[in-house]
């Protein structure tokens, strides 16, 4: 039987430390520059307060939530994050069939390690594909096609990457594609031999949906990768585009700015994801969740809102949702935990979150996922120095 050595996402972190050599790790890890809005995503949720209010009945209570018309065991959402398989050998398949026993969707990224189909057929949960818009528009077409073919549910748009964050820990690392050994990080697989046995087994990661199309061959850091294939010209048209391409709903990830929310609204998405990409690209940008009361106020109802960037535990989750938004997109929780032992570790992380926001719902009064309101959050004035 599975034995879980992991007690929360932050010691699943500290295990996926241990199991993955330093440069995978430090890629998964990292954020953009300074990692100061890495940083401030933490420091944000932390300094929301929730209100314990007892004694409220919360003799029952459920996580379930609707989402665009389904319903979801909890709300929480397993978040696109390309390179997987560098986590665990077909790294997506084993998130999408842990997402699916835990009753959530799963987000495949277009810098995936598996193909479309692939995913397609892990397991019988709802799967949504992220997209990229690429210079070449035709094979971003291409992608949205598939998915309609093979049933996934709904596109998550990224526009928040018109060009590469900085990632330093990558520089300093040479992290690139496909994986450069230098006799440095050979020896240090030796402290690895369970990662190092697994890749031998399974081969080198691939970007298996980018590669089909965009023909990546030569060996490139993540940084040019990006450069040479994404459009830093990308703009509100092309969503508008995508609109009449797919007809299932339709989510744009990677906004910070509430002001666009008439824009999403007038080309007709139907959902965002409120998000500065963990931190991986603009550093110094807000954290998602300081700007999600705006969000909240210009949609007015009228679009389903998700949000994402630095959420570990149930209680973080908490905050989102008094703060109004529909669901949580978690990255790096659920990759730290698919390093430490695919499939079943994704999926045991799932329900300790699971449990954790249902402690968070049972001490703050919450029997409903519906029932969670602004008024639970107190951010106290900081203290002054
Ligand atoms: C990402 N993210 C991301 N987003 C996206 O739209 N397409 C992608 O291919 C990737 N790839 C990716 C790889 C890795 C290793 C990470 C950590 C993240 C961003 C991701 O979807 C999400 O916005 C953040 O991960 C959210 O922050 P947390 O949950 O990691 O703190």
């Amino acid at each position: 039987k599975f034995q879980a050595n992991a007690h929360s996402i932050a010691e699943y972190r500290e295990l996926a430390r241990r199991a993955l050599p330093r440069m995978i790790f430090d890629f998964y890890d990292g954020g953009a520059d300074g990692e100061n809005t890495l940083a401030g995503n933490r420091a944000a949720l932390d300094a929301k307060r929730l209100l314990g209010s007892a004694p409220i009945d919360v003799g029952r209570r459920s996580q379930e939530v609707k989402l665009f018309g389904k319903s979801y065991a909890m709300p929480l959402i397993i978040g696109p994050t390309g390179l997987a398989a560098a986590a665990w050998p077909d790294g997506d398949i084993a998130l999408a069939r842990a997402a699916g026993r835990a009753g959530i969707p799963f987000v495949m990224s277009t810098a995936g390690t598996c193909t479309q189909d692939d995913v397609a057929s892990a397991g019988d949960g709802s799967k949504w594909m992220q997209l990229y818009i690429f210079k070449d528009r035709a094979f971003s077409a291409r992608i949205v096609d598939k998915a309609e073919t093979l049933g996934f549910e709904a596109i998550e748009v990224t526009v928040d990457n018109a060009v590469a964050g900085k990632r330093l820990r990558d520089e300093r690392n040479g992290f690139s594609l496909p994986f450069r050994w230098t006799p440095a990080k050979l020896a240090g697989l030796l402290v690895h031999p369970g990662w190092s046995m697994r890749m031998a087994r399974a081969g080198a990661p691939q970007l298996k949906v980018m590669g089909e199309g965009l023909g990546l061959e030569k060996t490139d850091t993540i940084a040019a990768l990006m450069q040479s294939q994404f459009d830093a010209s990308i703009s509100w048209d092309d969503i508008a585009r995508l609109r009449d391409r797919w007809k299932k709903p339709l989510i744009v990830k990677g906004l910070l700015d509430p002001s666009h929310v008439s824009k999403a609204l007038s080309v007709g998405v139907d959902g965002l994801v409120i998000s500065n990409h963990g931190g991986r690209q603009l550093d110094g940008a807000v954290a998602s969740i300081d700007v999600l009361p705006d969000f909240v106020a210009a949609a007015g109802g009228r679009l389903t809102l998700l949000i994402d960037s630095g959420f570990r535990t149930g209680s973080d989750i908490a905050r989102a949702l008094a703060l109004g938004a529909d669901a949580v997109q978690v990255g790096r929780a659920t990759l730290y935990a698919l390093a430490v032992g695919g499939e079943e570790t994704v999926f045991h992380a799932l329900g300790l979150l699971k449990a954790e926001l249902d402690v968070a719902q049972a001490l703050m009064g919450v029997a409903r996922i519906e029932d969670f309101h602004p008024g639970m959050i107190r951010q106290p004035a900081p203290v002054p120095l």
